[in-house]
């Protein structure tokens, strides 16, 4: 994308003429310098974590971690929230403009008749062990995709990207199902066409051939909203994981299985469930001083899990959606004394008004009151990590979408070398 230059900057290193950089405005946000000419003046830049690096233009979402803020195409993500639903995200994260109510329909109909995975995908299943973790079902099963759709590979085609879009968005929650059917030892369920996007998840999880399950609006809402909560964080781990295996020209199977691996740790989307096996440890609201000690201790390598953030140094505004959800669930399901909700919000309490997180600028994030309502709907914590990828598909793929289309070099970044200088190879005898 060309940019337009309104300022330059001037870098001088000691002893050498000064080097003149462009810098190039964004809409919403901090400018950008442009260093991409420091190579041939004989430097590269520094910036381990890329705390302070943009790798590439975007115009999908927005976020301001000082104000709490999240935009998806402009778009507050409070307002998505509570007058959205997640597949009007996804189409406005892919389409970029607010959907009229026919293209949104057709959208629906779209996702909806790419719901079933082909036959053959059954037989992988049968290759993992029951106790698989079922991240590790998803990097694979995703990635093997790629093998069943030749006809729509080529990344250059508009049509084809965009096939590939509704079928990834339409099939992951057919896979994440499946990955928990697995672990069961129960047979898989076939997606059923006539229920909305989370409903039918949550179809494939519970019913079984001899017993239907009926799915309560309230929970099938509050999947939706897990869902759209996480459809799309900008530059994260797993997103940039995406771009930079897509800037090969690997296909976007592919490139969005690595997108599920980045994911998978623990200081990204494995937080969730590293929350809830967190709150497990802490047993109860007494031992809590403990852990906050030991997450100030430099010497404990304990973090509070769902805590502080890269990016936000202010409240998450996904948080505060996903503690109200959190609460409309456990009341329609009748949990008032749920102890790890218990520990959560006294643990919340603490960390805000203790003078180590207050400087630091640690808030709850996304995770910290996710697992709790996937908790109280029947996910068990091995899932949380697969229905953080589930949402998370759309921002993958809307931003490999992006960079194809705006046109995009290999990702290659480079070094400071740290090794040993030019030395002779000594053979073996005489070492
Ligand atoms: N508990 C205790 N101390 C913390 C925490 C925490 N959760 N998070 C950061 N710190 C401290 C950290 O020890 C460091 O202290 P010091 O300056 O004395 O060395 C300081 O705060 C800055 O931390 P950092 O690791 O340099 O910050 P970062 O931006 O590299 O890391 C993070 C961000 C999310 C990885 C980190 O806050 C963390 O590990 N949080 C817990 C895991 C978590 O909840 N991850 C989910 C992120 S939101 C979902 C997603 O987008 O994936």
């Amino acid at each position: 994308m060309t940019q337009e230059i309104r300022k330059r900057a001037t870098l001088t290193i000691e002893g050498e003429d000064a080097i003149d950089l462009p810098v190039y405005s964004s809409n919403l946000g901090p400018d950008v310098i442009d260093v991409g000419k420091l190579t041939s003046q004989g430097y590269f830049t520094y910036d381990p974590g890329f705390v302070s690096t943009a790798a590439c233009d975007s115009a999908i979402t927005y976020i301001d971690g000082d104000a709490g803020t999240l935009l998806h195409r402009g778009y507050p993500i409070e307002q998505l929230a509570e007058q959205s639903d997640y597949l009007e995200l996804c189409n406005l994260l892919l389409n970029g403009e607010l959907p009229v109510p026919e293209d949104q329909q057709a959208f629906v109909h779209t996702i909806k008749r790419h719901t079933m995975v082909n036959e053959q995908i059954r037989n992988f299943f049968s290759g993992f062990r029951a106790d698989a973790h079922p991240m590790a079902i998803m990097c694979s099963a995703v990635g093997a995709l790629s093998s069943f759709y030749h006809d729509s590979l080529d990344i250059d085609n508009p049509e084809h990207r965009k096939i590939t879009a509704h079928r990834l968005i339409a099939k992951m929650p057919t896979l994440a199902a499946m990955s928990y059917k697995h672990s069961q030892g129960q047979p898989f369920i076939y997606p059923r066409n006539e229920l909305g996007y989370a409903e039918n998840f949550l179809h494939m999880m519970f019913a079984t051939p001899c017993e239907d399950y009926h799915v309560s609006p309230t929970l099938a809402r509050a999947m939706d909203r897990i869902f759209l909560l996480h459809a799309d964080h900008e530059q994260n781990a797993s997103t940039s994981t995406v771009r930079l295996a897509g800037s090969t020209g690997a296909n976007p199977f592919a490139s969005i299985a690595a997108g599920i691996a980045a994911l998978w740790g623990p200081s990204h989307g494995g937080a969730n469930e590293a929350v809830l096996d967190m709150l497990d440890e802490i047993g109860s609201v007494d031992n809590i001083p403990e852990f906050i000690a030991r997450a100030k201790d430099k010497n404990d390598p304990f973090r509070i899990m769902g805590f502080g953030h890269r990016v936000y140094k202010n409240y998450d505004p996904r948080a505060k959606v996903m503690e109200q959800t959190c609460a409309e669930v456990l009341e329609e399901l009748g949990i008032n004394d749920d102890p790890a909700l218990a520990i959560a919000k006294e643990l919340e309490r603490i960390a805000r008004e203790d003078e180590y997180f207050i400087e630091k600028r640690l808030y709850p994030n996304v995770d910290f009151y996710s697992g709790i309502i996937l908790k109280a709907i029947g996910i068990p914590v091995e899932m949380f990590t697969v229905i953080f990828a589930t949402g998370r598909t759309p921002g993958w793929i809307a931003h490999w979408c992006e960079m194809i289309a705006d046109g995009y070099k290999i990702g290659r970044p480079r070094q400071l070398y740290t090794g040993a200088p030019k030395r002779d190879y000594v053979p073996l005898a005489e070492r």
